[in-house]
Order: structure tokens, then C-alpha cells, then sequence
């Protein structure tokens, strides 16, 4: 796949595929705009990613793209324009893990959890629905933790558990009807260590393999390499590229974007480029 950044003439009116178009989107806090006139298609079934640095505006994005912030321009998902799509059905749609979450109050893990399947009517009985907070939990390696009190839990196991939130929330990556789901995540593996951010990656990866759509948003240049399909890149609130980890994993590229020297190299027998940042 080359570069996929859309010129807004390419942008499809319909998308019967379940895809998460964007076009010439604004978001901004009342000041000027952060996002400034971004257009993409993203289809389901495959893993995209977001790359930038601090402050680009990837989480701004991120919350445009779910509902969260208003925005000029226009968003569809599945077709259908999200600002037309009621609360309750978006919720069905997209499952949403923020870049930070904060607990005033005191629940314990299988609780914060649950509140993924509370208004969920696709998931039946009393007793299906705490399956599947066993279920989740245990897919984030978190079994025998459900009693415990989320506040009481370490930071990388906080992450996992909002994680195990959102799985519960869009569990079939494709609903009853066909529609796509959507899985969006903003630095899902900023807290974890290297076994959990291959078995978070990992899943992520096979909700778009079994059809879902995921977009998350991420740091390590690494773990994105070895998992994406796509990978958008953000500078100053616009759209660099999109592409195919070996179309934008270049030298020129990645160094632009982070105003830092980066060497991407290529080793035998590893599909995955290795990014190193150059100091000293
Ligand atoms: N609630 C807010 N009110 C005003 N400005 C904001 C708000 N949230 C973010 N910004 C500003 O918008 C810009 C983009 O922020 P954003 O959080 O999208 O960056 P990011 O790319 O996600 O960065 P990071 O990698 O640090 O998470 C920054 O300049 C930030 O200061
Ligand atoms: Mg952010």
C-alpha cells in the first residue's frame, strides 16, 4: 500500500465497507485550529496507526474522529456522517481508549470494566455479561484481579484494564447487522512493559484481522513497524503521509517529522525496519 493520503476530489460520498473517512477536517480548542484540513480513508480489517510528536495534534484528532470534539468538515463512519449518528448507536460502534482517564471514584476492576457492557443490549443475560468481563480481563492478562480496587492498581495495570473497558464495549469486531466496529486508541501500550505491549499490539491486530477497524495512536517507532498496516504521520496539526510502514518508515521522512535525526535500518530475516534515533 503506498501513500494513501486522499485528495478531497478521491474522498468516496459512500462507504458501504465500513470505513472512517475524514475530510477537510478542522478541530481547534476556540483558538486556531489544531487539525487543520485533514482528509484520509481508513478501511476496517487492517491496523492503522498514528505517528507524531508531542503536541501535533494526534489525540486532537482522535477525539474528533469519535465524537468527543466538535469539528468543521466532515467524518463518516460506515458511511454515515458521525455528527447524524445518536450517542447510544456511536457507543455500539466505536470503542474508545483515552491517552489518560481519570477514576474520582472508588470501583473495583470488575466494576470500571463492566461499564462497557452496562447499556449494551447485544450482550444478553446477567451472567454472559460478567463472562465477559472475566473474558476481557483475562485477554489483558488480568485474571484474579477483578475485585480488586482500580485506584489500588499499578499504572501499566490501570491501562489494561481501561483496555479491557473498551473490548467489552465493540467485543465482534463485526456487529450482527455487518457493520464494521471501530477500535480507537490513544497510546494503548504508553504504561506497559515489553510482554504487555506485544499482547496488547496483538490483540489489536486481530480485531482488524477478524474485520474490525483499529486506529491507535502511538509513540515507539518499533512496535508500530512490526504491527501496522498503515501509518499516518502528524506535524503542526496536518497530514504528512499515509502509508505502508515501508513507504513512510524513511530515513527523511521520520527525521522531519520529529525535527530529530532517526536511521531506520533493515536487518535479515526481520520484515519489521529498526528505528534508531541518533544522540551524541
Ligand atoms: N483542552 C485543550 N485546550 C486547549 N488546547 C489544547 C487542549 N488540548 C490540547 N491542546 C493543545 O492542542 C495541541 C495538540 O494537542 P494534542 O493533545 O492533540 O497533542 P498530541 O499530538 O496528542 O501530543 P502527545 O504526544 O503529547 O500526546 C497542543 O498544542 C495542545 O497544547
Ligand atoms: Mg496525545
Amino acid at each position: 500500500m503506498e501513500n494513501t493520503a486522499l485528495k478531497p476530489q478521491q474522498i468516496s460520498k459512500n462507504s458501504p465497507t465500513g470505513s472512517l473517512e475524514a475530510f477537510g477536517l478542522e478541530v481547534g480548542y476556540n483558538r486556531a485550529p489544531v487539525i487543520k484540513d485533514l482528509s484520509f480513508v481508513a478501511e476496517p480489517g487492517l491496523f492503522h496507526t498514528i505517528l507524531g510528536p508531542n503536541g501535533s495534534g494526534k489525540s486532537t484528532l482522535l477525539k474528533a474522529l469519535t465524537g468527543e470534539l466538535s469539528y468543521s468538515g466532515r467524518v463518516t463512519l460506515n458511511g454515515e456522517s458521525l455528527s447524524t449518528i445518536r450517542a447510544e448507536t456511536l457507543a455500539l460502534r466505536r470503542g474508545v481508549l483515552p491517552q489518560h482517564t481519570v477514576l474520582a471514584f472508588p470501583l473495583t476492576v470488575s466494576e470500571v470494566v463492566s461499564l462497557g457492557v452496562l447499556r449494551n443490549d447485544t450482550v444478553g443475560t446477567a451472567k454472559q455479561r460478567r463472562n465477559r468481563i472475566f473474558e476481557a480481563l483475562g485477554m489483558v492478562d488480568l485474571e484474579g484481579f477483578e475485585g480488586r480496587q482500580y485506584q489500588s492498581l499499578s499504572g501499566g495495570e490501570q491501562q489494561r484494564v481501561q483496555l479491557a473497558r473498551v473490548l467489552c464495549q465493540v467485543w465482534s469486531p463485526i456487529a450482527e447487522d455487518g457493520s464494521r466496529r471501530w477500535l480507537f486508541l490513544d497510546e494503548p501500550v504508553s504504561s506497559l512493559d515489553i510482554k504487555h505491549q506485544i499482547q496488547i499490539m496483538n490483540i489489536a491486530a486481530d480485531y482488524a484481522r477478524r474485520g474490525g477497524g483499529v486506529l491507535a495512536v502511538m509513540h515507539d517507532l518499533n512496535l508500530t513497524a512490526s504491527f501496522a498496516d498503515t501509518v499516518m504521520v502528524i506535524r503542526n496539526g496536518e497530514l504528512k503521509i499515509m502509508g505502508s510502514v515501508a513507504a513512510v518508515y524513511k530515513d527523511e521522512i521520520l527525521s522531519d517529522a520529529y525535527d530529530h535525526d532517526v536511521q531506520v535500518s533493515h536487518v535479515d530475516g526481520r520484515s519489521a525496519p529498526i528505528v534508531l534515533a541518533r544522540h551524541g
